[in-house]
């Protein structure tokens, strides 16, 4: 992974001055190539945001705005084992800490795990549990589950941290006000929603990878034991946190005309 110091940041009109003649596509190309022989960490592009902006950390890292970082994020699964520093993690727990929440009730508290030994605990009773859900699967499901449960599951104890958001859930005694109007939309999914992109975010920006996980959750109840977690606080999602070992290509996603529907007054 590239250093802090090799930050390579260019915007139009701002990349060294070497280059300052040549044009931006062959300055690219010239990076793309030293980049990929010197450092071997891939060349991430950030398009979109009005400019151009190329950076060589391999991932996130330095400053950028929330554009760069909503586009750049990707959801990492592979891990060097390089720590965390407390002041990121931190820094990164403090972002999940100012999310917007329902009536600001912050139904949420982040337990950070760094205890390997403990994490290998917890991959166990979901690969354990995984076993019992397959079991109980026809053979045209677990053909299609196996590979899911497989790889999908339990690679958060190779993080050398991993986060854990629990929620104090809708109709529990902050919420019971809730209950009484009658709120069906769970405002308390919604918020830890909220805190979690905002961790996700954050991380990203700082150049460490992170995977937002709720499949680990077939093992809820044995995980929370192990967690100590008591009622009613639940678990909500398993979030490995670590510098990238791998960051895959970005994942399809459907086009703003299919997902949304402008209502005009005219209409
Ligand atoms: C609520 C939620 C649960 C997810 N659970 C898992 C999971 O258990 N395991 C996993 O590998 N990825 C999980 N993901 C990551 C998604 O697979 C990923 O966000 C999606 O494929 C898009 O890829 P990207 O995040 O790289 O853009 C989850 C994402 C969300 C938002």
């Amino acid at each position: 992974m590239a250093s802090e110091e090799s930050e390579l940041r260019f915007h139009h009109g701002s990349y060294p001055s070497l280059f300052e003649n040549y044009p931006m596509d062959r300055v690219i190309l010239v990076y793309s190539v030293l980049h990929n022989t010197l450092t071997r960490t891939p060349l991430t592009n950030y398009m979109g945001t009005g400019s151009m902006v190329w950076r060589n950390l391999g991932y996130g890292g330095g400053c950028m705005d929330v554009f760069e970082a909503i586009a750049g994020r990707r959801s990492i699964r592979k891990f060097t084992p390089d720590p965390v520093k407390e002041e990121d993690l931190r820094r990164i727990l403090d972002t999940a800490r100012l999310a917007p929440s329902g009536t600001n009730q912050q139904p949420w508290h982040f337990l950070v795990v760094r205890d390997a030994d403990l994490l290998e605990r917890l991959a166990k009773v979901v690969k354990d549990k995984a076993e019992v859900v397959l079991a109980h699967m026809s053979d045209e499901q677990r053909k299609r589950a196996e590979p899911i449960l497989r790889r999908f599951v339990t690679f958060f104890a190779q993080a050398p941290v991993t986060i854990f958001p629990l929620i104090e859930p809708y109709g529990s005694l902050t919420y019971k006000q809730g209950e009484i109007i009658g709120q069906d939309y769970d405002p308390v999914a919604q918020s830890i929603g909220a805190a979690i992109q905002n961790l996700h975010l954050a991380a990203f920006a700082l150049g460490y990878g992170t995977c937002w996980m709720t499949g680990p959750l077939i093992a809820r109840e044995e995980m929370e034991e192990l967690l100590g977690v008591e009622p009613p606080w639940k678990l909500a999602a398993v979030i490995p946190l670590g510098r990238p070992a791998k960051v895959p290509g970005p994942r399809p996603r459907k086009s703003l005309d299919e997902i949304s529907t402008f209502i005009d007054p005219d209409s």
